[in-house]
């Protein structure tokens, strides 16, 4: 697969906080090329999910790191299956996010879900999105992205994804859930969210999709190529 202008599958690291538009970007970016989408934050709300489901405490760390180590996580055709069952929408819940973001916390829990992630990339060919995959999942990625857009349109996306399903929320609850988030996820001293070195940060406020695809796919085809 060295032919000229022919696209070898790489690693591509999709990072950032909470609605800047990760899920949606990564998704269009994965298909666009043919790769294989992972999306890591999945992996922690299903802990957070089966912790809840268990009996064990969002903050008993030696627990939820067993917990984790026990059980065995896939994605097939793109949705998680978390011992051959699939969580779907219950992933999504403000439940989830809440608990995602407690659960990632633990040293025990990100040591655990280290391997997992690693081993969804092994082959290449593979958009992984999530807060540390260019810092620390994969400092080696050939492709990293930081994603970012302004508080208030990452809290109007969030709503408008909540309200399509159903739940009850207003743009100052959902703006207060996503400011507490970005402060458990940058002050956390595992692994905290922030931007590889060597990462082109992307500020999505304001973007239509279609734009931010073609500039993803074109650094990643340029890498490819290169
Ligand atoms: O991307 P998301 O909203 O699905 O992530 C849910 C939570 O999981 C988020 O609050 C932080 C955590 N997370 C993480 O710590 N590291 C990752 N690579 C992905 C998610």
């Amino acid at each position: 697969m060295s032919g000229k202008g022919r696209a070898r599958g790489v690693i591509v690291a999709i990072d950032g906080p909470a609605g800047a538009g990760k899920s949606t970007l990564s998704k269009r970016v994965a298909e666009a090329l043919g790769y294989t989408l992972v999306d890591t934050g999945a992996l922690y709300r299903a802990v957070a999910l089966w912790a809840r489901r268990r009996g064990i405490a969002w903050d008993d760390g030696p627990a939820l790191g067993a917990l984790t180590s026990e059980l065995r996580f896939a994605f097939v055709d793109g949705s998680l299956e978390v011992d051959g069952e699939r969580p779907g929408d219950a992933l999504r819940t403000s439940d989830a996010s809440l608990g995602a973001s407690r659960v990632s916390v633990h040293p025990e829990v990100r040591a655990a879900l280290l391997g997992v992630q690693r081993d969804m990339g092994r082959e290449g060919g593979v958009v992984l999105e999530g807060r540390d995959i260019g810092t620390v999942v994969y400092p080696d990625a050939e492709v990293k992205i930081f994603l970012v857009a302004s508080d208030e349109e990452r809290a109007k996306r969030r709503l408008a994804e909540l309200l399509a399903r159903g739940e009850d929320a207003s743009l100052e609850g959902v703006l207060e859930d996503i400011r507490a988030r970005d402060r458990r996820d940058e002050e956390r001293t595992v692994a905290p969210l922030r931007m590889a070195e060597d990462a082109v940060r992307v500020d999505t406020t304001g973007r239509t999709l279609d734009a931010l695809v073609e500039e993803l796919v074109g650094h990643v085809t340029r890498r490819a190529a290169g």
